[in-house]
């Protein structure tokens, strides 16, 4: 859980993350020994937002460096501060304080349409929510992204896309005629169908059946391996982020390294 910080220290309902890294926890968040440029520079994000009378701060002085082809997970408590961090990585929203560098383009210089104009195409995100447009079909739902970002046979990607994610029968279902895993293997569909180079994803087995689930890994670790795709993963899952090029964990407002425990069974000795 957030914990309160100086303005809301005695309020038993106001939570609040702090961060503080030291310079050893800011080295650890920077990938070692990797040739590929950061994708993803944040540098001390802190994200602070009113609830009532109330100021809360979910991020603080945040720091993380992606390179390129890099799968991180990130890991920690229901309401720790996961989503939002995602959202903020990804130039969704904007933080309090501090400055990202997406594809080496700080944000803090480019307007709302400038943000969307740097992602489109190049970055992929699956909500926590899957946020499908309840109007569209499957399929106009996976080929919205390629409006921002056209290329040819766009209808026969956004099907090979929903193919791949197993829903090749449901094309022209609305999402309230789909269960919450094909919801979500909609939105994996919709976060891939551009190629991005970037993608994040909060919870993406969240809904799925261990089975299902486990083909939806495979999926995003190919796309890592065989395209150089940069993956960061919110998860609760041990076993996927053990997958995972490094593991964070999100804990009082701190991104910290984090040993997830299957690798601790494996290895026997963390
Ligand atoms: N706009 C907002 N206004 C007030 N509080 C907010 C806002 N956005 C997030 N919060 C609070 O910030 C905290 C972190 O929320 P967030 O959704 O990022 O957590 P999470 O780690 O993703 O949790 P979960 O694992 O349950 O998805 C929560 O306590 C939430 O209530
Ligand atoms: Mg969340």
């Amino acid at each position: 859980m957030p914990y309160s910080s100086d303005k809301t220290a005695n309020s038993s309902t106001a939570q609040a993350d702090r961060q503080h890294l030291t310079d050893h926890q800011v080295t650890s968040m920077v990938p070692h020994g990797t040739a590929g440029q950061p994708v993803l520079h944040a540098d001390k994000l802190s994200k602070e937002v009113t609830s009532g009378e109330r100021s809360l701060t979910i991020l603080h002085d945040l720091s993380l460096s992606v390179a390129a082809g890099e799968s991180v997970a990130i890991l920690g408590k229901s309401g720790a501060g996961k989503s939002t961090l995602l959202g903020l990585l990804a130039g969704l929203d904007t933080p309090s304080d501090g400055e990202l560098t997406l594809f080496g383009q700080a944000l803090s210089r480019l307007d709302e349409d400038g943000r969307a104009a740097l992602r489109a195409g190049r970055v992929g995100f699956v909500f926590q929510n899957f946020q499908l447009l309840p109007t569209l079909s499957a399929l106009e739902n996976v080929m919205l992204p390629l409006e921002l970002s056209p290329r040819a046979g766009e209808t026969q990607t956004a099907v090979q896309w929903l193919t791949r994610v197993g829903l090749g029968e449901r094309v022209e279902h609305l999402p309230k005629q789909l269960s919450g895993g094909e919801q979500q293997r909609v939105a994996v569909a919709r976060a891939f169908v551009t190629d991005p180079e970037l993608v994040f994803a909060d919870e993406p087995t969240g809904n799925l059946d261990p089975d299902t689930g486990a083909q939806i890994i495979d999926l995003l670790f190919t796309l890592n391996r065989e395209a150089g795709t940069t993956l960061i993963l919110v998860t609760h899952d041990h076993a996927l982020a053990h997958r995972c090029d490094r593991c964070l964990r999100l804990d009082h407002g701190r991104l910290e390294p984090f040993v997830p425990a299957s690798a601790i069974s494996e290895e026997g000795t963390q």
